[in-house]
């Protein structure tokens, strides 16, 4: 039986507990999870590539079957040279929901083939992003129960270098 691929793209900046809940749901549903982490995004990120790669990189370090890549360019091109079958989206409100649909039905227009998965995060993290994440340390807030200690310890000295 052909090995099930899935991508879970996103800008990652920095990854939070309501990422890595998609995370280790998805890696229950397909054989390989690939995170691949966006390398150009419309928003000037807070951290660059490689720190946005490392800090996934720690957080899936106990899951043998998750991945962690960049990609850059088209979703459904890169999906196509990884073989994935499936694209991972995680919902979380229904704010969330007319962009993503959005997106689902242009990478389908692009690639049939290609099906997007909505996931939805534990409800405890439902009005998570890491938006809120950068908001909050920029501010001195505690930001414990939303991103796993080496992130927490990357955006302190991020704001101490500032
Ligand atoms: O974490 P984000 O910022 O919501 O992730 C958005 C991302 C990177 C998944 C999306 O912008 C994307 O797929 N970009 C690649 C370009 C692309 O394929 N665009 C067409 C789909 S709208």
């Amino acid at each position: 039986m052909a090995v099930k691929i899935a991508i879970y793209p996103g800008s990652f900046d920095p990854i939070t507990y309501g990422h890595i809940d998609i995370i280790k749901r998805a890696s229950q549903l397909f054989d390989q999870v690939i995170v691949a982490v966006a390398r150009n995004i419309s928003k000037t990120p807070m951290f660059d590539e490689s720190e946005r790669m490392e800090m996934v990189r720690e957080a899936v370090t106990e899951m043998p079957t998750v991945a962690v890549d960049s990609f850059q360019g088209l979703l459904v091109d890169y999906a196509r040279e990884k073989k994935a079958q499936a694209v991972i989206r995680g919902l979380r409100a229904v704010t969330d929901f007319e962009f993503e649909l959005q997106m689902a039905l242009v990478n389908r227009k692009l690639d049939e083939h290609l099906i997007t998965v909505f996931l939805m995060p534990h409800e405890k993290y439902s009005y998570l992003n890491s938006s809120i994440v950068k908001e909050l340390i920029k501010f001195n807030g505690d930001v414990s129960s939303f991103v796993p200690p080496h992130v927490q310890e990357k955006l302190l000295m991020k704001m101490r270098r500032k």
